[in-house]
């Protein structure tokens, strides 16, 4: 009788281990001016659309939050482009970032569910089926609550069918990955507790925006949002990328979490901003110890904060 062995199949693919620290000593990695560096971070002052901005796929985990095209006052970006011009922008972007992400690298999106100033659309949607046209895959959505109902004013119709607005303060975080889902990469260490495990694989995220007046920027998003995502999808050491960088959250998340942070902000303003936010926050390990401490939801209600990041659907 004869006994054949049945060999495993080996994966086609190949993955290195790369030594991730070493792309903190490379002083090709990008071609923009670097800015600032502190720990295992860096951030550059430069254009995300440039194609040539990065001549290497080095990223694990982008987590970033793109201009929202509703007019944000910022300090050069243009905020109000026509909504063809903006999905340009975002397919341009996406394509970018993906030609820099590794085969088993994920993008942690956040935008808006949708769009009601300046006519209604459904900017979740378009642009989720643009980053896939550029080969990003799908993984899921969480649905970020925010609790941003006391400004809500826009009821259209007020009580009449007649043309009544249906506003959702949520945000949408869109969770793409480039090649495969199954991270077999990187250190495979996750410094993830069980109940926060068990809390963030459930798709409805509530904690408060942040506000842009405490923060010095008009579109901060909130230290617990890159907090749960470098976490949940990322091992301890990898390369944590924000090509949309702002005030730097990503940025002091990463370092505080013990992973490289990378970061490209086009505005000087903006990166100094990120270069002394970054000085002051990152070695609080425990982030609740600023006092940006998200406050708990009674009943799902949240208490009120003076002055939140720009509001969900029902201002935009
Ligand atoms: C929504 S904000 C990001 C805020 C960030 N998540 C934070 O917590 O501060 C978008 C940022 O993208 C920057 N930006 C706009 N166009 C850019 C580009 N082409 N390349 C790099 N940064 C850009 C803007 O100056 C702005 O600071």
């Amino acid at each position: 009788m004869t006994v054949t062995t049945i060999k495993k199949p080996e994966s086609k693919v190949k993955y290195s281990t790369p030594n991730t620290t070493s792309i903190l000593k490379d002083s090709g990695l990008c071609q923009a001016k670097e800015y600032f560096r502190h720990k295992d971070v860096i951030l550059f002052e430069g254009d995300t659309l440039n194609e040539y901005l990065f001549n290497r796929e080095f990223i694990d985990l982008i987590v970033t939050s793109p201009p929202y095209n509703v007019g944000i006052q910022y300090n050069s970006h243009k905020d109000e482009l026509t909504y063809e011009d903006y999905l340009e922008f975002s397919e341009k972007w996406f394509r970018n970032c993906y030609k820099w992400t590794k085969p088993q690298g994920r993008l942690i999106l956040n935008i808006p569910l949708d769009k009601n100033k300046g006519g209604q659309r459904s900017v979740g949607a378009d642009l989720t089926t643009i980053a896939q046209k550029v080969g990003w895959k799908y993984h899921s959505t969480i649905v970020w609550n925010e609790g941003n109902i006391s400004r809500r004013t826009a009821w259209g119709s007020w009580l009449s069918a007649s043309a009544p607005f249906v506003i959702a303060p949520v945000e949408l975080i869109v969770v793409l990955y480039k090649d495969s889902w199954k991270k077999t990469t990187g250190s495979r260490v996750s410094d993830i507790k069980r109940q926060e495990f068990m809390d963030w694989t459930n798709g409805v995220w509530t904690f408060n925006g942040e506000s842009g007046k405490r923060v010095g920027h008009p579109a901060p998003f909130p230290r617990e949002l890159p907090h749960r995502a470098i976490k949940l999808f990322s091992f301890v050491r990898d390369v944590v990328f924000d090509p949309f960088c702002g005030s730097g959250t990503t940025l002091i998340e990463s370092a505080n979490n013990n992973r490289i942070g990378i970061g490209v902000e086009i505005d000087k303003h903006y990166c100094e901003l990120a270069k002394n936010r970054i000085l002051n926050e990152t070695g609080t390990l425990n982030f609740e110890k600023e006092t940006n401490k998200p406050k708990k939801p009674n009943n799902g209600v949240f208490p009120k904060t003076s002055q939140q990041k720009y509001s969900a659907s029902g201002n935009r």
